[in-house]
């Protein structure tokens, strides 16, 4: 029986997915490092030391900066990010997830975030949200970045609940993988093709319907 659902935050909650993108692309640039848009799909999800090393790694850059000059990295492009989400609004919640919320309500399910950013609570409060939930994963306790399970497996236990007993929800490829690897049903949102290991795929949260998710659900 559903009990629970576990959001990942960008690009579910907001479109912030995108000012993480334009932010490392525009460090790569910085870096002399030009990304393809597969290269740009592949950083979604993952976490900020992680893209890091993935933007040197495609540009071969992988050995030449120092600890402590990729942590200066990675704080400026948080930093860029950041300027990004003090702009944000309640307005900025996509469409649908104000339903999808209230539903959730009456269903009288547990809602827990599941985001490998440590802006969420940030983005959470510009959105005007972060009451509605009951916990939020802490990503500096995660030893494992997305697709690891672990963070999944994280918010169902602040949940209280069982594998079989949640629905995530996922923009990313690898937080897709990282539902599947924790033993849950995966809602994938965007581009079919990157997200076929989901059990269920909308293209855009407008498209999300609790009632028919958790028929789908059920015939599990
Ligand atoms: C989320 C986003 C990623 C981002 C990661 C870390 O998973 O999808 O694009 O890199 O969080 O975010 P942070 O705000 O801590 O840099
Ligand atoms: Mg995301």
């Amino acid at each position: 029986m559903l009990k629970g659902l576990l959001f990942d935050l960008d690009g579910v909650l907001t479109n912030s997915a995108k000012f993480h993108l334009t932010a490392w692309n525009n460090l790569a640039k910085e870096l002399g490092i030009k990304l393809n848009q597969s290269q740009l799909d592949s950083l979604r999800g993952i976490s900020r030391m992680d893209s890091l090393n993935l933007i040197l790694k495609y540009g071969d850059q992988s050995d030449k900066y120092s600890l402590e000059e990729k942590e200066k990295l990675a704080a400026e492009k948080n930093a860029k990010f950041v300027e990004q989400v003090e702009t944000m609004t309640p307005k900025d919640i996509l469409p649908g997830i104000p339903e999808l919320l209230a539903a959730a309500k009456r269903h009288n399910l547990k809602i827990v975030i599941a985001s490998a950013s440590k802006n969420a609570p940030k983005i959470l409060r510009r959105l005007g949200i972060i009451d509605e939930f009951d916990g939020i994963v802490d990503p500096a306790t995660l030893k494992h970045g997305k697709p690891d399970p672990e963070i999944y497996i994280k918010a169902q236990k602040i949940a209280g609940l069982k594998a079989n007993e949640v629905i995530s929800l996922e923009d990313a490829k690898a937080g897709v993988e990282a539902i599947k690897a924790a033993g849950q049903f995966a809602v994938g949102i965007g581009n079919q093709e990157l997200l076929k290991e989901a059990d269920y795929i909308v293209p855009d949260t407008s498209q999300l319907n609790l009632d028919e998710i958790e028929a789908e659900f059920n015939k599990r």
